[in-house]
């Protein structure tokens, strides 16, 4: 297997536009991505796109070559990956095996989701179709239903607080006001975070990421050709991807998520590190719950240990280990085909030390965890200085 290194990452704000559709977000996050890594279109040899729902969004399908084509990529493989959340985390895990096994050399990935387009209700609807349709989507689940059962469970199981949740929302909003790409740059407070309008008990409206609009892309290549694009290589450690059952009443445990479990471990030992290793992580936050679970499943703590962990300020810029320095799917925002992507876009901008005001000293060593509906899709990704 070959060694990968990302040679180009470029990305849209993160908003809702009511102006932009969904090809000129991707065209826009890839003419960046092409000119960062100083990358001609024809010189592209394998194209993917991470999108999830752009027929039910937008009404347009076969969104690989539509996207591809508006880039000047030709004639080339185009293929688009659609898992839920983690498309675009997939479609990353898929050119990088594609490069690794040296079937290309230079391979593009893109993900991207207009979901303003819609009413709120149409995409919890949209959504919810992540979930099991056959169950889960016939009780009246959403997406905030189901994680708010995983939250009220995790609380009685472990003693999760209500402020655990809360200080999530508060950090992760302190990130955001400094990402000048992040959709809310909002400050907030603790006490704010806890008394958001209900939106499914115990999770209120600072609980929940945001439904937005937004394009994030990169481009691989063999670590030995890197520098013949680029003077700021960034390695592709380990990734895995890793699933399971897709509705919660079919899972053992809805406080734990075995795929990401399973990712971690492989990506972890491809990486050749231990989670104790990682200096920061991008963790996928749908809602405050979800960003503690993750904690515990990547192995930052103990299970159970991931509220007190963040409460205590260890995942803030200044703390032991800071987690969404970006703002995270709750501030950043949350074009859900492209946040996977973009999540590699901001470990890129870490490790190349080109964060700005978000930038973290330890930063040669970062993680990504792209969550798929309720944990049935996970793609843990490890990238360090090359
Ligand atoms: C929480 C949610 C229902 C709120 O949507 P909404 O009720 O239509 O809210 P609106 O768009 O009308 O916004 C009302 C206000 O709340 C703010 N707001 C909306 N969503 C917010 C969020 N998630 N966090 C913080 N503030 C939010 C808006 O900026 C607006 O503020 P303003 O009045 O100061 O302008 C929606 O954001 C949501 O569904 N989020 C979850 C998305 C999701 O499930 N993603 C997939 C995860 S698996």
């Amino acid at each position: 297997m070959r060694s990968v290194a990302v040679i180009g990452a470029g990305k849209t704000a993160f908003g809702a536009f009511p102006d932009r559709d969904l090809r000129s977000l991707a065209v826009e996050a890839g003419e960046k991505c092409l000119a960062n890594g100083h990358v001609a279109p024809a010189q592209i040899e394998s194209f993917y796109l991470g999108n999830f729902a752009g027929p039910a969004f937008v009404g347009q399908n076969h969104l690989a070559p539509y996207v591809s084509t508006a880039l000047g990529i030709h004639g080339v493989p185009a293929t688009r990956i659609e898992a839920a959340c983690a498309s675009s985390g997939s479609a990353f895990f898929h050119a990088w095996a594609e490069v690794a096994a040296g079937i290309y050399d230079v391979v593009m990935v893109v993900g991207v989701e207009k979901m303003t387009s819609q009413p709120t209700a149409r995409v919890s609807q949209i959504l919810a179709e992540a979930g099991d349709c056959s169950g889960e989507m016939k009780a009246g689940s959403t997406f905030a239903s189901l994680f708010a059962m995983i939250a009220r469970r995790h609380m009685h199981d472990f003693g999760t607080k209500k402020e655990h949740l809360s200080a999530v929302a508060v950090k992760n909003h302190a990130n955001g006001a400094l990402n000048p790409d992040a959709q809310m740059r909002k400050v907030i407070t603790l006490e704010q975070a806890m008394n958001g309008r209900p939106v499914a008990d115990p999770l209120n409206l600072y609980d929940c990421s945001l439904v937005s609009d937004g394009a994030a892309a990169v481009i691989l290549a063999p670590l030995e050709r890197a520098a013949e694009f680029t003077d700021k290589p960034v390695r592709v450690l380990g990734v895995a991807q890793a699933s399971d059952y897709v509705a919660l009443d079919q899972k053992e445990s809805i406080t734990t998520f075995p795929a990401v479990r399973r990712a971690a471990e492989k990506a972890y030992r491809m990486a050749g590190v231990t989670a104790a290793d990682i200096e920061f992580a991008e963790l996928h936050d749908c809602f405050t719950i979800a960003e503690i679970i993750a904690t515990e499943d990547l192995g930052f703590v103990e299970r159970g240990c991931g509220g007190p962990y963040v409460f205590a300020g260890h995942t803030t810029r200044t703390g032991e280990r800071p987690i969404n320095t970006s703002g995270g799917l709750k501030a950043k925002g949350h074009p859900v085909g492209a946040t996977g992507v973009a999540q590699i876009c901001d470990l890129v901008l870490q490790i190349r030390c080109q964060a700005g005001e978000r930038q973290i000293p330890r930063h040669s060593l970062g993680l990504a965890q792209n969550l798929g509906g309720s944990g049935a899709t996970c793609v843990v990704s490890i990238l360090g200085a090359a």
